[in-house]
Parts: structure tokens; sequence; C-alpha cells
């Protein structure tokens, strides 16, 4: 796993909308890589992950892996690593929010450790219509 910089925002940016309906553009991953902490697998980048700390709580903005790169624990790797990281710098707690109907990110996200805490109804707007959200937690060992 490797810290992000300004010459992966574009390779993000590509993932990103591969991933999703709406993509974040390449300089809204500048952005991030500038304030927020970004970790990426593979040069050429095939996942990443950007995270929000504040204090002893941080929060996943969005994890993605390249589509061809999928089901080979890519996202494993990555949220395992993000959480050691986090951990080893005194965050306690990591929130998320993940759509209902993402079978595949709760799934990663149960394995890690997470447990869903809460819904929110209609958090995604898509084109077909609002999502709920459902929001995931989980503790960090300091010890990791
Ligand atoms: C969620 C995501 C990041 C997982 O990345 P990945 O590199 O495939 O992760 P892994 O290979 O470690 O697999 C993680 C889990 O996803 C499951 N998975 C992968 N592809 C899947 C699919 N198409 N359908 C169902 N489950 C799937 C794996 O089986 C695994 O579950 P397990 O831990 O119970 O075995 C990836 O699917 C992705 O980029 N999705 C689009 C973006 C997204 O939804 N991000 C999360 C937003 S909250």
């Amino acid at each position: 796993m490797r810290p992000l910089t300004a010459v992966d925002a574009k390779a993000m940016a590509v993932i990103h909308a591969k991933s999703f309906e709406r993509g974040w553009p390449e300089l809204d991953m500048a952005v991030h890589i500038n304030r927020d902490l970004c970790f990426g697998l593979g040069d050429p980048l095939i996942s990443f992950v950007i995270l929000s700390v504040v204090d002893d709580q941080a929060e996943i903005l969005t994890i993605a892996t390249h589509p061809d790169h999928r089901g080979t624990g890519q996202g494993t790797t990555l949220l395992r690593g993000a959480m050691s990281r986090l951990a080893s710098r005194g965050v306690q707690t990591l929130f998320l929010e993940v759509a209902e109907d993402n079978v595949a990110a709760q799934s990663l996200y149960r394995r890690a450790g997470f447990d869903a805490i809460g819904r929110r109804p209609g958090y995604y707007r898509r084109e077909k219509g609002r999502v709920a959200a459902l929001t995931f937690s989980k503790r960090l060992d300091a010890a990791k």
C-alpha cells in the first residue's frame, strides 16, 4: 500500500468513474490528495481509498478497485492496511456509508469487522431514484 500523490489523481478519477454512477473528476481527486489520507495499490493504480480524519475519528470517503481487478483481494488489503495506519496514528473509530444495495462492499466491510449502526433513507441519488445508505463503524485496535 502506498500514499497517493498528485500524479495519481487522473488514475483515481478513471477508476472512480468506472465504479460509481457519479464519478469524481481529477480535480476533486487532487483536492482529496492534499486534504485527506489517500492510499493505493499498484503502479499503475488498480485500487484506492480516501479517508477523512478528524481527531480520533475517521471516515472512508470512497474506496474503489478497477473492475478488471475486483474479487482478487485488493479491497481487503487496502482496507486492512488503512485501518492499521489509522490505528497507529491514534484513530479509534472508523465510519463509512454504503449503499443498501451494494452487496460486494458490505461483504468487504463485514468481513473486516465493521457493524451496521444506522440507516439513512434516500441518502444516495441515482438515475433511477434514491437508495438508502447503511452506516457502518468499527473500533480500531491501537495495538495493531
Ligand atoms: C467494494 C470494492 C471496493 C471491493 O474491492 P475488491 O478489490 O473487489 O475487494 P476484494 O477482492 O477484497 O473483495 C471484497 C469482497 O467483495 C466481494 N465481491 C467482489 N466482487 C463482488 C461481486 N461482483 N459481487 C459480490 N461480491 C463481490 C468479494 O467476494 C469479497 O467478499 P468476501 O470478503 O465476503 O469474500 C469493489 O467491488 C468496488 O470497487 N466496487 C465499486 C465501488 C464501491 O462500491 N465502493 C464501495 C463504496 S461504499
